[in-house]
């Protein structure tokens, strides 16, 4: 195969399925019933297996195929960890449709978690997902797979779900929504971000690119965004979706890397694809949100709207979005270059899925 082909549409959605199943048959397994009450079990399940697109595992288990193809029993190993990043983004989204968050009665094609089982459950089967996920990475070691390499991916998982990552960005994406409690802003959202917990950036941020529709925030960017009556900005939002969204799509790439024992070269290629891919896949769900199908992609639409979230569209518009996530997708690609092999094609055919998807 040539060493820059990118895989077709049909060979990245063949793929996606075949790892899909076995990403899923996997989780099954995995998650049985045990100690756990059934009553838990079933929300955790029921979130679960209600049928995610499952991008990050598949991310995982291709990124290990990379450096060389892994032995069976390494590529065993490497299924159950990329199924324990999939149990913290179905924890991730769990919380984010609660009440308390975005509010949204439909995930995946079903009324989401809180909506089946109550608030209660729904949070407890998040707690409960994303605890269990370090109990299964954690539980990768073996024969096949040094503990050594397990360690380092498990503490990178931590760190990309974590304050400084998913959960980070998702307290600002809560900071930068219109309608949010004031309360984040006042407490700890600025000091968080000053006080070096979070990734350092500029004090003042870049002007938003104004086009096409109204935006809603046309004022520069601060980290100080919502404390003194400016809204976030381009560089705000930019910072806010890499580590709500951005951390969780790098990670698969970086830990695929870091448990088949890539070498530095590799590992960096796979964390800059990673990096873009997942800024692109975030404006790209921006942008489903105003221009999608709720029955395709199993959530509501206009749900951003209607909460004033500070997204791609609202600064910049539909068009200058679609352009801004194609560029990311493009850099992806670039990321890539020098890689060969099927798993390095399906890599770069998923950027172009990324930005082309309707769920
Ligand atoms: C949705 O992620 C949440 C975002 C980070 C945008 P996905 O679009 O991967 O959702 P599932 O896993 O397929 O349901
Ligand atoms: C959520 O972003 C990102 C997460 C960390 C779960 P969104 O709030 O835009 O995701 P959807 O649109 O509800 O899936
Ligand atoms: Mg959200
Ligand atoms: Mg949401
Ligand atoms: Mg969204």
């Amino acid at each position: 195969m040539n060493a820059q082909r990118a895989a077709s549409a049909e060979e990245v959605g063949k793929a996606l399925r075949t790892e899909a199943a076995r990403i899923e048959a996997r989780l099954d397994a995995c998650l049985r019933a045990g100690a756990c009450p059934a009553g838990l079990l079933d929300a955790m399940r029921y979130s679960l297996f209600a049928g995610g697109k499952r991008v990050r595992p598949v991310l995982c288990v291709l990124s290990a195929r990379v450096p060389v193809p892994p032995d069976p029993d390494l590529a065993d190993a490497v299924l159950t960890f990329a199924c324990a990043l999939e149990c913290i983004h179905t924890y991730s989204l769990i919380h984010d449709d609660l009440p308390a968050m975005d509010d949204d009665d439909f995930r995946r094609g079903k009324p989401s978690c809180h909506k089946q089982f109550g608030e209660a459950a729904a949070i407890l089967a998040g707690d409960a997902l994303l605890t269990e996920a370090f109990a299964l990475a954690a539980g990768c070691a073996g024969p096949a797979l040094p503990a050594g390499r397990v360690l380092r991916a498990v503490a990178a998982t931590a760190k990309a779900a974590g304050p400084a990552g998913m959960v980070g960005g998702q307290f600002l994406d809560m900071l930068y929504t219109g309608a949010a409690n004031p309360r984040l802003g006042q407490a700890a959202g600025a000091r968080a971000v000053q006080g070096g917990i979070l990734p350092g950036r500029a004090a003042a941020g870049t002007r938003s690119g104004q086009s096409g529709a109204a935006p809603r925030f046309a004022q520069p960017a601060s980290v100080r965004a919502g404390q003194n009556g400016d809204g976030p900005g381009l560089e705000d939002l930019a910072a806010m979706q890499a580590m709500k969204t951005g951390a969780m799509l790098r990670l698969p790439c970086e830990v695929g890397a870091v448990l088949a024992g890539a070498s530095p070269e590799t590992a960096g290629a796979l964390a800059r694809y990673g990096t873009a891919l997942g800024a692109a896949f975030q404006i790209t769900d921006d942008i489903l949100d105003i221009a999608g199908d709720a029955a395709l992609l199993g959530k509501p639409v206009g749900s951003d709207g209607a909460a004033r979230k500070c997204t791609y569209p609202a600064l910049l518009g539909l068009q200058k979005s679609r352009e801004s996530a194609e560029q990311h997708a493009e850099t992806a690609v670039t990321a890539l270059d020098g890689l060969e092999g099927e798993s390095a094609a399906l890599l770069r055919g998923l950027a172009a899925y990324v930005v082309n998807r309707v769920s």
